[in-house]
C-alpha cells in the first residue's frame, strides 16, 4: 500500500480521500482490461508548479478512449482542469499523475460497452522509473515477447489491456537482471520499451521507430523529435532493425515517467563508446531546461498549476 496521508483522488468530479478510492471487484475494466489511462508529470519550474504537455496528454486520453468505445463524459477542458485540481490538491512535486477512464460498476460480459464510463485522477510522487543510476545508462534486453500487432488491438491507445505484453516483457528482463525490455514489432523490427519509446543516434542523425511498428506515439518522443530538430540534427522515423540498434552510436529511451534514459547495453552488447553519448547529453540538457521552464522556446509546453485555494472549491461543484 502506498503511503498516502492527506492525499486526494479526483473521481467523477469529487475529491475523495486516497484510502477511499475504491471500485467494485466485478467492474468491467478489471476483468477485461478495457480501460485507458495517461501518465502525466508535474514539475517545479521557475514560474511555479506546472504540468508538462497537459493538452497533448488529454487529447491522447480522449483518442485512446474513443478507440475502445468509451465515451468520456467530460470535455478536454474539463479533464485538463481536473488534472490541475488533482495536482493542486496533492501538492506533490515532482509528481506523476495518472488519469484513468474505466467502467467501474459491476458488469460481467466481454462485449458490454454500455456501462457508465468514469474518470479518476490520482497523483503520486515521481521517482526514477528505471532506477537511481538510469541517468548514467540502463541495460536493456531484447524481449522474447513482441508488441501486439495493430490488427489485434488499437496499439495507438494507451489502454490497460495493451500492457499485458509490456508486463511480461518487463518482468522477463528484470528477472534476467536488466532494467528494461525492448519489444520488437510483429515483423521483428525494434518497437519500444515496456513503458518508453526508443531512439538511436547514428552518424549525427537521430532515428526512432515510426507508427508502422505499432508503437505508442509518446509525448516525450514528440518533444525529443522537436528538440533534436531545433538543435539541428536530422530526425528520421523509420523501421529499425535489431542490427541498427546494436551498432548505433547512441541509444536512449523516452517516456513521461522515464524521461530520457540513455541505454548503455542491449542484450549484452554495449552501445556506442560512452554513455550517455554526446548527442543524448545535448538533447537531455535541453529537455531538462524545458521541463523546468528555463528555455523560453518550450514554455508553451507547460501549464501552470493553480493554487490549492482556487482549485479545490472548483472540484466540488
Ligand atoms: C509502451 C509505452 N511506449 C511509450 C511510452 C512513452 O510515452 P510518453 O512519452 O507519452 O509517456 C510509454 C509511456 O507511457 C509507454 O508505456
Amino acid at each position: 500500500m502506498m503511503a498516502a496521508e492527506g492525499r486526494k483522488v479526483w473521481i467523477d468530479g469529487r475529491m475523495v480521500d486516497f484510502a477511499d478510492a475504491h471500485i467494485h471487484v466485478l467492474n468491467h475494466t478489471f476483468h477485461y482490461g478495457v480501460g485507458v489511462f495517461e501518465g502525466i508529470r508535474a514539475y517545479e519550474t521557475k514560474q511555479g508548479p506546472a504540468i508538462f504537455r497537459l493538452s497533448d496528454h488529454v487529447a491522447r486520453l480522449i483518442t485512446s478512449a474513443r478507440l475502445y468505445h468509451m465515451p468520456i463524459p467530460y470535455t478536454a477542458e474539463q479533464i485538463e482542469r481536473a488534472v490541475l485540481e488533482t495536482q493542486a490538491a496533492n501538492e506533490i512535486l515532482p509528481s506523476y499523475i495518472r488519469p484513468i477512464v474505466y467502467r467501474g460498476e459491476p458488469s460481467l460480459g466481454v462485449k458490454n460497452s454500455t456501462g457508465k464510463v468514469s474518470l479518476a485522477i490520482a497523483a503520486i510522487p515521481a521517482k526514477k522509473y528505471l532506477g537511481e543510476g538510469s541517468e548514467e545508462g540502463v541495460r536493456a534486453k531484447i524481449s522474447p515477447f513482441r508488441k501486439p500487432h495493430s490488427d489485434a488491438l488499437p496499439t495507438y491507445s494507451k489502454a490497460a489491456g495493451n500492457y499485458i505484453s509490456s508486463y511480461l516483457a518487463g518482468v522477463d528482463a528484470q528477472k534476467d537482471g536488466y532494467e528494461e525490455a525492448i519489444l520488437l514489432d510483429q515483423n521483428g523490427y525494434v518497437a519500444e520499451g515496456s513503458g518508453e519509446n526508443i531512439f538511436l543516434v547514428r552518424d549525427e542523425k537521430v532515428y526512432t521507430p515510426g507508427l508502422e511498428s505499432d508503437i505508442l506515439l509518446g509525448i516525450t518522443r514528440k518533444s525529443v523529435l522537436q528538440i533534436a530538430t531545433d538543435l539541428g540534427y536530422p530526425v528520421v522515423e523509420k523501421l529499425i532493425s535489431v542490427n541498427e540498434l546494436l551498432t548505433a552510436d547512441e541509444a536512449f529511451f523516452t517516456g513521461t515517467y522515464a524521461e530520457i534514459a540513455p541505454i548503455k547495453e542491449v542484450s549484452h552488447f554495449p552501445i556506442g563508446t560512452e554513455t550517455p553519448g554526446p548527442i543524448t547529453t545535448e538533447i537531455l540538457r535541453v529537455f531538462r531546461k524545458a521541463i523546468r521552464g528555463e528555455d523560453p522556446k518550450y514554455t508553451h509546453w507547460l501549464t501552470a498549476v493553480p493554487t490549492l485555494a482556487r482549485a479545490v472549491p472548483r472540484a466540488r461543484k
